[in-house]
């Protein structure tokens, strides 16, 4: 799929993917969303303001095709307040999505609550169990509320169970069916369509690399599959995806627990916060602020098979006297630079650094030279990547391409 592209996040999540999807979708015809469901918070900046899609992709504003593939989970309620913003005749959402209900939200909250100091810090849209209840068959998809086989009552027993009333379940299928209506059909037929007729697509990641489900860093992750090899099953296709652009942010944030090698623990943090605004765009959680770090970094771009980059958030670090990039991990007085073999024990690393020359007072508006370029080349060789795109605001017009 040459004329293809996918735009995956190689670090917590919240690496700026929306604003680039947003961004490159120009060149292509169709965004499909691939996985996850509405714990992302894509950010998109345009005049008009502030936009932030967590099911839509992120080129909803842009007039393009908009595709949800079968491996997103549904939540129909976050859904309805996106479509106002589109033309209903330009989504698709496939029909065999697995549905987030009501009970799973509630459910979601439950677990981490009964997790106590282990919780995840998930963002309670109800993504685990949607997921964990699909693969124990239970969950509606979206094409069960248009089926007159499927009876929502067959499953009263096990809703009981956890003092769910099933008529509660069928007024939210009823509710559910009328925001739907005119949206489903085949997204997988319609992407090799799409793909044989020569149009472009890009597939649109959610969340990061470190947060997928079997690849990340485990327990404390994500519930779906995040990395761009994920695209064809969640798609149902079987094609090959020849461009993937990695996107991190020029130092790292998580949102929620679990381990962060390069987490910065004294007032910089706070302020790197402040400038860059690392609050959760769904949850409005203030976000753990670290140094980049290459080790993952590395180890996302092998899962991706990336050969390009895009590096987000220059106009913050520009802002910064200070810059360090993470080079290897320390265990028990020995260094790696591989993150598998840091992976059982990724709380109690100790990050190396490796200080640059920081982009310090940097005018973006003369180009990419000097410090700035420094880094970049730097990146490019450590990482052995092109690194092919800067951004440096929000807003559409703070972006280079190399
Ligand atoms: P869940 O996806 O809501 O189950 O949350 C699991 C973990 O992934 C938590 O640490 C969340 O903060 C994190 N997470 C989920 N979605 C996003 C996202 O879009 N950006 C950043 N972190 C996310
Ligand atoms: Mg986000």
């Amino acid at each position: 799929m040459s004329n293809n592209l996918a735009v995956v996040g190689l670090q917590w999540g919240d690496e700026g993917k929306g604003k680039i999807v947003d961004y490159l979708s120009n060149g292509f015809d169709a965004v499909a969303r691939f996985n996850g469901g509405s714990n992302a918070g894509h950010t998109v900046v345009t005049e008009n303001g502030r936009y932030t899609f967590h099911l839509l992709p992120s080129a909803a504003l842009n007039d393009k095709e908009l595709l949800i593939a079968p491996g997103v989970v549904l939540d129909t309620e976050v859904l309805k307040d996106e479509l106002p913003l589109v033309k209903k005749e330009k989504v698709l959402i496939d029909s065999k999505c697995t549905l987030v209900t009501p009970f799973e939200k509630e459910f979601d909250a439950y677990i981490e609550k009964m997790r106590g100091s282990m919780a995840i810090g998930t963002t309670k849209r109800g993504i685990g169990p949607a997921y964990a209840v699909r693969a124990l068959r239970l969950s509606p998809r979206a094409m069960d509320l248009f089926s007159s086989n499927y009876d929502m009552r067959s499953f009263a027993e096990f809703y009981r169970a956890f003092g769910i009333s099933i008529d509660d379940m069928e007024k939210w299928m009823d509710n559910a069916r009328k925001i739907l209506v005119g949206l489903l059909g085949d997204v997988s037929e319609r992407v090799l369509d799409l793909n044989e007729s020569g149009k472009r697509i890009l597939f649109e990641g959610s969340q990061g690399s470190l947060l997928d489900i079997l690849y990340g860093s485990y327990p404390f992750v994500t519930s779906s599959h995040t990395t761009a090899n994920y695209i064809p099953a969640s798609l149902g296709i079987n094609l090959a995806i020849d461009r993937v652009l990695g996107v991190a942010k020029c130092y790292s944030t998580r949102v929620g627990s679990g381990p962060f090698p390069t987490e910065i623990k004294d007032m910089l943090s706070d302020q790197i916060r402040e400038l860059g605004q690392e609050y959760g765009a769904t949850t409005g959680r203030a976000r753990r602020v670290g140094w980049l770090d290459l080790v993952s970094m590395r180890y996302a771009i092998r899962l991706n098979n990336n050969k390009e980059v895009a590096i987000s958030k220059l106009d913050i670090l520009s802002k910064l006297k200070e810059l360090k990039v993470c080079i290897a991990y320390r265990i028990d007085g020995s260094e790696t630079e591989n993150f598998f073999d840091a992976l059982p024990r990724l709380a109690d690393v100790e990050p190396v650094y490796d200080s640059l020359d920081p982009i310090y007072g940097y005018d973006f508006n003369s180009g990419v030279a000097g410090t700035l370029r420094k880094f970049v080349e730097y990146i490019e060789d450590r990482l052995k990547v092109k690194v092919s795109l800067l951004s440096y605001g929000a807003g559409r017009s703070k972006t280079v391409e190399l």
